[in-house]
């Protein structure tokens, strides 16, 4: 990931195109489609970061869609967009769960799934 980032920096700084056409072009490296759901809008995302908030989504959809809706906004659980809570509050509610409320993922998800959902909920806003 970090050479997709170098290629990027470099043909923004020679003003390249066709070096970054080669690099799979700069425009997808830098603007995914995160919103889930039919509303999609584009947001700016680093390129290091991208499969990073790709997977956190995917893992938001087949895990968390059910109770949080599709797009994020909240059914059975509240509605996670804008969150203010810390990263390490949100680490330990994924791990955790709320009795009775929320499941508890502990034993599903390694700390880089649980780093690459809290990517893709930041992206809510
Ligand atoms: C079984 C339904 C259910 C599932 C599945 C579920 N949640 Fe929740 N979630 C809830 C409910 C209900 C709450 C509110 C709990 C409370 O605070 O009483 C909650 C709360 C939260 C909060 C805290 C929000 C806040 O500001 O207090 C976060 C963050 C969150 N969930 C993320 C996730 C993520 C990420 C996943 C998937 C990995 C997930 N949840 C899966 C039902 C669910």
């Amino acid at each position: 990931m970090f050479r997709a980032l170098r290629i990027a920096i470099v043909c923004v700084s020679l003003g390249n195109i066709a070096s970054c056409a080669r690099a799979g072009s700069l425009q997808s490296s830098f603007v995914i489609p995160v919103s889930v759901g039919k509303a999609s809008k584009p947001v700016l995302v680093a390129p290091a970061q991208t499969n990073s908030v790709t997977r956190g989504r995917s893992l938001f959809l087949k895990n968390c869609a059910h109770c949080h809706a599709d797009d994020a906004h909240g059914d059975e659980g509240p509605d996670l967009h804008k969150l203010k809570r810390s990263d390490d509050f949100i680490t330990r509610r994924i791990r955790n769960g709320v009795k009775g409320e929320m499941t508890a993922f502990t034993e599903k998800f390694n700390d880089s799934d649980i780093k690459s959902i809290i990517s893709f909920l930041r992206t809510l806003n």
